[in-house]
């Protein structure tokens, strides 16, 4: 009889309770963003290591009984228990070492012809993927942060060559005028110089923005500026679009703080294949040297261990390989240089900017298995009964009359499916994206909640509210554990 996950009630409460006083920086990486690590979580009793000579229906229920482990939400926010990002990643290792040990000595025992396989392959494919995450070094530090079966030192080689910063961007005047907001508009400046020598579809486009949603890698600012290179030839032929995000200073900051993050996603159309986006990212720190005062730009994946800059696995949050830029403030430059709010009557690229991850098609993620983090909220021609739509959106006082336009609402795969899924950990409920975020809010439910997704609706906001709650209902409902993605990782109901 194997052990089943057990809950103490009276030990929640008492996590709950000891969590509630924690205050945690709305962070992408750092330490901000390792918020549920702290020891007053209680954790699931691991389960009983798998067997190799357990039958079928012994490994469905190990499985089962280890979805419900490894989905044990902890982290109380506002009266609801999200998951932990972090303890995800270390059950699911739990689960992948057994499964692994299995392995060894029966190397296809899931293969994918067999009904055990197709039984056991998503939850395998899942914990395994999950699994990378919790590898370490000898010092104890992560060496997969980023979530793929290379190091996130053998993905630096991958990524490079197309992840590169361009002789501009990381040239000492440049960066120099990068370190300051007094010299923001003169690195404009060089970048406009520049492009008035390019034709028309090579020329860079700048953004200044505060972000919405979250603080810079560095943890220290949301001011943000969007430079996108377009068009650059790639070696094979093809072409690449470089979007590269530079933390700034916003305008009520103190100008004297040293900002060091700047990130990149390249998406390469190879010429060969034409519909495909393959696409790499890498965060950089601009380190400068003390004695020379010479700044460059240090991927994070290569600083040293004791660094206190961490990359996050970029898949977890960019479902599409850019996900489309919707500031809380866009910024302009005054006369004077400084950087103002930009007037609303001023122009703005970034409507055209996000245009172009449409035309993108499905993005390829390489050495990702995104496969792995399951189907796309939202299926399509999923009943979804009355009694479902009524429960699910509690609360938000819709009635009978809004079904019908929720239910049309809900099927985001119609796009998502192949495009971009919002499968994990967009489409869950987990602390990691909702603290990560200023609004306290994912990036899915700020975007339906918005009426940004699905595109060109006209629900009224108690109908937005309602959609998501149905959606994040019919995907992930935590207390009773179910829904379209544990369905998933339960593989064909047999
Ligand atoms: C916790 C969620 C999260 C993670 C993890 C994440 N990002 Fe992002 N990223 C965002 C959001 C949200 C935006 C959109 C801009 C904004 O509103 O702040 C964004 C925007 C960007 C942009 C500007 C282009 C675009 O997509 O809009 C780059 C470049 C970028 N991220 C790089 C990375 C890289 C590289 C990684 C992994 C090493 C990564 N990000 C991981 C949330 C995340
Ligand atoms: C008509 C097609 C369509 C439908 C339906 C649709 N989307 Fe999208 N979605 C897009 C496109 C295209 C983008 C890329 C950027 C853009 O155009 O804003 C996108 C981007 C997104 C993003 C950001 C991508 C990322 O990497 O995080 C999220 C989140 C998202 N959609 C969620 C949803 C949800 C949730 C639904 C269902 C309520 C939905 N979408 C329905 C077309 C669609």
């Amino acid at each position: 009889m194997m052990a089943l996950p057990h809950v103490n009630s009276a030990a929640v409460a008492v996590v709950v309770s000891l969590l509630a006083a924690v205050v945690i920086p709305a962070a992408r990486g750092g330490s901000g963003t390792d918020n549920c690590t702290a020891a007053a979580v209680a954790a699931p009793a691991p389960l009983a290591l798998p067997q190799i000579h357990w039958l079928p229906v012994e490994w469905r229920q190990w499985r089962d009984a280890e979805i419900s482990r490894i989905l044990q939400p902890t982290f109380p926010l506002n009266g609801e228990m999200l998951l932990c990002k972090d303890q995800v990643v270390e059950r699911s290792a739990a689960a992948y070492a057994g499964i692994e040990a299995v392995l060894r000595a029966k190397p296809d025992l899931f293969a994918p012809t067999t009904d055990l396989g197709r039984a056991m392959g998503p939850f395998v494919a899942f914990v395994k993927a999950q699994h990378w995450m919790a590898l370490r070094d000898a010092e104890d530090q992560p060496t997969h942060a980023l979530g793929m079966e290379i190091s996130d030192r053998d993905y630096y080689d991958y990524a490079i060559p197309f992840a590169e910063l361009p002789p501009l961007l990381k040239s000492p005047e440049f960066l120099q005028h990068m370190s300051t907001p007094a010299t923001y508009k003169d690195a404009v400046d060089q970048i406009e110089a520049a492009n008035a020598r390019l034709p028309l579809a090579n020329r860079w486009k700048v953004v200044p923005f505060r972000s919405q949603f979250i603080l810079s890698v560095d943890t220290i600012t949301y001011g943000r500026m969007l430079v996108l290179i377009p068009n650059l030839p790639a070696p094979d032929g093809g072409t690449i679009d470089q979007w590269v995000l530079f933390a700034i200073a916003t305008p009520e900051m103190d100008p004297a703080t040293e900002i060091l993050s700047v990130s990149v996603i390249a998406t390469h159309r190879p010429a060969k294949a034409p519909g495909k986006v393959a696409t790499y990212g890498l965060d950089f720190m601009r380190l400068k040297d003390a004695a020379t005062g010479k700044i460059t730009p240090t991927a994070v994946v290569r600083l040293p261990s004791d660094s206190p800059h961490k990359s996050e696995n970029c898949y977890d949050c960019h479902k599409a390989a850019v996900i489309p830029i919707h500031p809380k403030v866009e910024y302009a430059f005054a006369p004077s240089g400084a950087l103002i709010e930009k007037p609303a009557n001023a122009p703005s690229s970034l409507g055209s900017i996000n245009e172009l991850i449409k035309a993108y098609g499905p993005p390829d993620f390489g050495r990702q298995l995104a496969a792995a983090y399951g189907p796309s909220m939202g299926p399509q021609h999923r009943p979804r009964l009355d009694a479902f739509l009524a429960a699910a959106a509690a609360g938000t006082g819709i009635g009978s009359a809004s079904y019908a336009r929720i239910r049309k609402a809900m099927e985001c795969s119609s796009c998502h499916k192949d495009f971009a899924p919002i499968n994990y950990m967009q489409a869950a409920r987990t602390a990691q994206e909702v603290d990560s975020f200023e609004s306290r809010q994912s990036i899915v439910q700020t975007m339906i909640e918005r009426g940004l997704m699905p595109p060109d609706n006209r629900l009224s906001r108690q109908e937005r509210k309602a959609l998501w709650q149905c959606l994040s209902k019919e995907y992930l409902d935590l207390p009773s554990q179910t829904g379209v993605f544990i369905e998933w990782l339960k593989g064909p109901q047999d």
